[in-house]
């Protein structure tokens, strides 16, 4: 059984394709008052593929992830994989300040309580997100997606991180291609303000590519793709992983003056040219 949730449906679609199997019927809607009606058709297995992202724009897909997976454990399913191409509140992973709740904990409990038994996702913000699972979790990386599509359009790309903490996926996609990385000094301020250093960078004349896993506000992205332009770069294209793009934040980097803007389909999003159904696949096989 494939079951695609409403913020996966795409992607379910060909990770079923590419598993060769179809999609499980899914009547998801609202009651009257706004509150959720889930109901799972077509012939229970009791084995079940899971496919949903969480978080932005709604926890109502959480809620929704949550209902499908108790609603198939209270049917007897007993192995469910549930995939989670973008983990919603990963990134509050640790407790900050005082008394704040660490939400990706919380969120994996849940998600084992109402039935999961084995956990996929893409570019978890920490690798240390798959520790608060007691069930087996697989973080699966699409930056060598992302090289190869890279890799097509461009012959001797610059990748650069706009902080130290996407060193590591700006370094993968370097590596594939054969081309030099460097990175950026990021502070942030607060949830929707970040100060990046200008920093001495060899750009001049050079194809820059921003590579960071996710795009929220697009504070961090505007930042570095003004410092490059600065610096000379001859063009300067944006690559994440999950395209959260709150509000206008798409809009924002394109009028930093970026040639392009690419994403995988994780999230849905008007730039998500590259699908991690094939890497998914891969590993439900
Ligand atoms: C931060 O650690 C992440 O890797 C991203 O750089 C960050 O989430 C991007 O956020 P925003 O688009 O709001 O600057």
């Amino acid at each position: 059984m494939i079951i695609g949730g409403s913020a996966s449906q795409r992607l379910a679609a060909g990770i079923a394709k590419e598993l060769d199997e179809t999609l499980c019927p899914l009547e998801t809607r609202r009651f009257p008052d706004g509150e959720r009606y889930i109901r799972i058709g077509g012939n229970i297995e009791s084995d079940a593929i899971v496919i949903q992202s969480t978080g932005y724009p709604q926890d109502e897909n959480l809620l929704e992830l949550f209902l499908i997976l108790r609603t198939l454990k209270s049917l007897d399913v007993t192995n469910i994989k549930v995939v989670i191409p973008y983990f919603g509140y990963g990134r509050q992973e640790k407790r900050f300040k005082n008394g704040e709740a660490i939400s990706a904990a919380v969120i994996a409990e849940l998600l084992e309580t109402t039935g999961a038994t084995e956990i996929f996702s893409i570019n978890l913000h920490e690798d240390g997100l798959c520790d608060m699972f007691n069930i087996p979790t697989y973080n699966l990386s699409a930056m060598p997606l992302i090289a190869d599509y890279i890799g097509e359009i461009l012959e001797d790309p610059l990748i650069v991180a706009p902080d130290k903490g996407a060193l590591s996926f700006a370094d993968e996609i370097a590596t594939i291609l054969g081309c030099e990385c460097d990175y950026l000094e990021k502070t942030r301020i607060s949830p929707d303000e970040v100060e990046t250093k200008t920093k001495n960078l060899d750009v001049k004349n050079k194809e820059a590519v921003i590579i960071d896993d996710i795009i929220s506000t697009g504070g961090t992205i505007v930042n570095a793709s003004r410092i490059l332009s600065k610096h000379g770069a001859s063009k300067v294209l944006v690559s994440c992983v999950h395209p959260v793009m709150v509000e206008d934040a798409l809009l924002k980097i394109f009028a930093t003056g970026v040639d392009d803007v690419i994403a995988t389909d994780t999230l849905n999003s008007d730039v998500s040219v590259i699908s991690v159904a094939s890497l998914l696949a891969k590993f439900l096989r």
